[in-house]
């Protein structure tokens, strides 16, 4: 019998209308457009605007996408894992409260928090839940509200981040299409380098903490560059030369958004030229773990059955890691 994989069989994805551009940021921070686009690729980002809402706000109408698309009802989703940073709040899980109003009332529901790697480890563990032959429908989404954690008056991350959010269906398949393979790491001494400093149990927040902009991401950037250039690459490569797969057998490289000198060092690891790789950072920036589902939402068109396809991210924590799947339709 023919091992069941975990194959996508939709994908949904959301970005709200704001456009917020690097004219724009001109005007906020002292940058300039040039510098952001040579520095890191991006032109414009996603901003979620007005009053209540939040990540879940995104991933509603990715996750709705995809049921139309499979033309199933979200009542019949057997789990959703939602990867996020910025959940609604800290808790609930968001992936329960994206259930609620999607109307996944069936659906039991988590969160992932691994940063830019969360819709990578989500989709390792959706992936396990249908190769157990015990579910039959798990939505992996993976959804950011990045404006919600950035400081507006810092020129080093706010040119950076956007929001959006993607989600992608896992069915049961016996063709041997969907997850084959994944590499996940993780390396919690580099949270040094990336991290909120107030919010949570070490430092709950209190009036000095917001006065401090404590509620805000902190990164060193240089740092997390290298860190990230090395181990998304590394990973990659590492993934292809176990599977025996050479840059001919590869049609895509699905890679976090993060920044395209990271994107281009990972692509020229593995050997494949740019036509091979998703490449949508100048309109959204980094959505954090919106990037990869969003790319496969905006390519679905272009995908077809059978194809190799490579997702690749790096995050904080530090986590990374690479997953090989092939295209089931
Ligand atoms: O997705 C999660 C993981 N995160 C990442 O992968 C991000 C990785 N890091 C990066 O992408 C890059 O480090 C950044 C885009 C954040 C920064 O680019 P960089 O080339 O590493 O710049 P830098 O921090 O080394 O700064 C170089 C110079 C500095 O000025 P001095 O000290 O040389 O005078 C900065 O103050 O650029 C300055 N700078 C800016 N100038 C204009 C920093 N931000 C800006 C800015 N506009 N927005």
């Amino acid at each position: 019998m023919q091992k069941i994989t975990a194959a996508i069989t939709a994908v949904g994805g959301y970005v709200p209308e704001y456009r917020l551009t690097n004219k724009e940021l001109e005007n906020m921070v002292e940058t300039n457009d040039e510098w952001i686009r040579t520095r890191t690729g991006v032109e414009e980002r996603r901003i979620l605007k007005g009053e209540g809402l939040g990540s879940s706000d995104l991933a509603v109408p990715a996750v709705l996408e995809l049921c139309n698309k499979r033309g199933i009802k979200a009542d019949t989703i057997d789990c959703l894992i939602c990867a996020t940073v910025t959940p609604d709040m800290v808790f609930p899980a968001t992936a329960n409260i994206i259930c609620d109003k999607a109307g996944a009332v069936n659906a039991f529901s988590f969160d992932v928090g691994a940063a830019c790697s969360g819709f990578l480890y989500a989709l390792t563990n959706g992936a396990a839940l249908i190769e157990s032959g015990r579910y039959k429908r798990v939505v992996v989404v993976g959804v950011d509200k990045m404006s919600s954690i950035i400081d507006y008056s810092d020129r080093a991350t706010c040119i950076i981040f956007g929001d959006g959010a993607g989600a992608v269906l896992l069915e049961p398949n016996e063709e041997g299409n969907g997850v084959l393979d994944s590499i996940l790491r993780s390396d919690g001494s580099g949270r040094k380098y990336l991290h909120m400093k107030a919010g949570g149990s070490v430092k709950p927040a209190t009036v000095e903490t917001v006065l401090a902009g404590e509620h805000y991401v902190y990164q060193e950037g240089q740092a997390v560059f290298k860190f990230a250039v090395k181990g998304m690459a590394e990973v990659s490569y590492e993934l292809m030369e176990r599977n025996n797969l050479t840059s001919d057998d590869i049609a895509w490289l699905v890679p976090h958004q993060a920044n395209l000198r990271i994107i281009d060092a990972t692509a020229n690891r593995m050997g494949l030229p740019k036509e091979k790789v998703m490449i949508n950072i100048q309109k959204y920036g980094n959505t954090t773990a919106g990037t990869l589902p969003l790319c496969l939402w905006e390519w679905e068109k272009q995908l077809h059955k059978g194809d190799n396809i490579i997702l690749a991210a790096f995050g904080g924590g530090f986590t990374w890691g690479a997953t090989w799947l092939k295209w089931a339709y």
